[in-house]
């Protein structure tokens, strides 16, 4: 059946009263029921592929809350586990990754480890009333590669250029490599059933300026060129932390619909030259504090964004620390401010 939501028109142009509205990390260790299921399961990666555990947590948030959106459960490193690089996670560490195997030896068959990602989509999707969009994801080539060359949590760009320059010559090879994995994955969560994907793009900011060309802009236009051959009509949301300098241009070379996300760096008022639907800028910590901060934030948010097509979010993911009634004090100051 074909989705005709809110969230899924607005990401498409249309302009609303009252702002749809979702959260970066929705679900996940801020909420309890989140916490009481992932106890049963260790080991992360082993829950990221468990479908019926994917759809129960995708679903928590939107039970909870109402949001306008669902994202499936899951995380940007599981394309490096199917191509065969271990990936796993340590209790306040965050992810650990494998050596990167010699691209020879990639699993040319990383459709298969991820296939349950697709079941639990489509499960989810038959469990998620009509009036909600379901969201897939991916990490850009340069994001997923930073992590899958550091094989650690990154940290700084110094750590990263360092690993960049432990695998000479390998970077341009590695994105190469990744650009049709990440367009096939995010085309076939579209067709179990998402009706919008977001690609991230985390680590952005570490790009040098120079190669911003090479590694940021030309892999996604080629990503973003693959998958609207597919899905033509289905929009994309571009999430470039401390990047949105770059989206002027990426707009310039693009055939599809187009989101940009926005970090909670940027004045929303400076973007509204940009002529395209966004999504984004509260400020995570600014969640976390709550108060006359949380609402003079988000209304600042609103009076910018008041007359185009925006999606409430944050400007990254919400943070384990942030207090429940603060999220729900969002979704009043955005839900009544129409
Ligand atoms: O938004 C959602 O609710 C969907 C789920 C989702 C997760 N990861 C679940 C998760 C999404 C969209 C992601 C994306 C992701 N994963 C990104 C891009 C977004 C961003 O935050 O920049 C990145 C860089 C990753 C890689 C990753 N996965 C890291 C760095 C970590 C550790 C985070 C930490 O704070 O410890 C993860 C693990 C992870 N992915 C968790 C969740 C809920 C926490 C795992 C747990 O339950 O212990």
């Amino acid at each position: 059946m074909p989705v005709n939501t809110k969230f899924h028109r607005t990401c498409l142009g249309e302009i609303q009263d009252i702002q749809p509205v979702w959260m970066m990390r929705q679900a996940g260790r801020y909420l309890p029921e989140y916490l009481a299921i992932r106890q049963n399961f260790p080991d992360f990666m082993a829950f990221c592929f468990n479908p019926d555990i994917v759809t129960e947590v995708t679903l928590q948030p939107i039970e909870r809350f109402d949001f306008d959106a669902a994202i499936i459960f899951s995380d940007i490193l599981v394309i490096a586990q199917a191509i065969g690089q271990g990936v796993w996670f340590e209790k306040g560490h965050g992810p650990r990754l494998k050596a990167l195997p010699s691209f020879q030896s990639w699993n040319s068959n990383w459709v298969e480890t991820l296939n349950p990602v697709y079941d639990a989509i489509k499960k989810t999707r038959s469990k998620l009333s009509q009036d909600k969009s379901l969201i897939g994801f991916a990490a850009t080539p340069w994001t997923l590669g930073a992590y899958m060359l550091c094989q650690n949590k990154i940290g700084t760009q110094q750590n990263l250029y360092a690993a960049i320059d432990n695998h000479a010559g390998q970077l341009a090879l590695l994105l190469d490599k990744l650009i049709p994995i990440v367009a096939q994955h995010l085309i076939n969560q579209v067709t179990a059933g998402c009706d919008v994907v977001q690609l991230f793009d985390s680590w952005a900011a570490f790009c040098k300026e120079d190669e911003q060309e090479d590694n940021l802009i030309n892999p996604l236009t080629t990503i973003l060129d693959i998958f609207w051959k597919v899905h033509p009509n289905t929009p994309v949301i571009y999430y470039g932390k401390e990047a949105s300098h770059l989206y002027k241009d990426i707009l310039n070379r693009i055939s599809g619909p187009l989101v940009f996300g926005y970090d909670q760096y940027v004045d929303m008022n400076s973007t509204n030259q940009v002529n395209t639907p966004s999504q984004g800028n509260l400020d995570p910590e600014v969640l976390i504090k709550g108060g006359d901060a949380l609402d003079a934030a988000v209304n600042n948010i609103l009076c910018a964004t008041k007359n185009r097509p925006h999606i409430f979010n944050l400007g990254h993911g919400i943070k384990p620390e942030t207090p429940i009634r603060h999220v729900e004090k969002m979704l009043q100051l955005v839900r009544k401010a129409g």
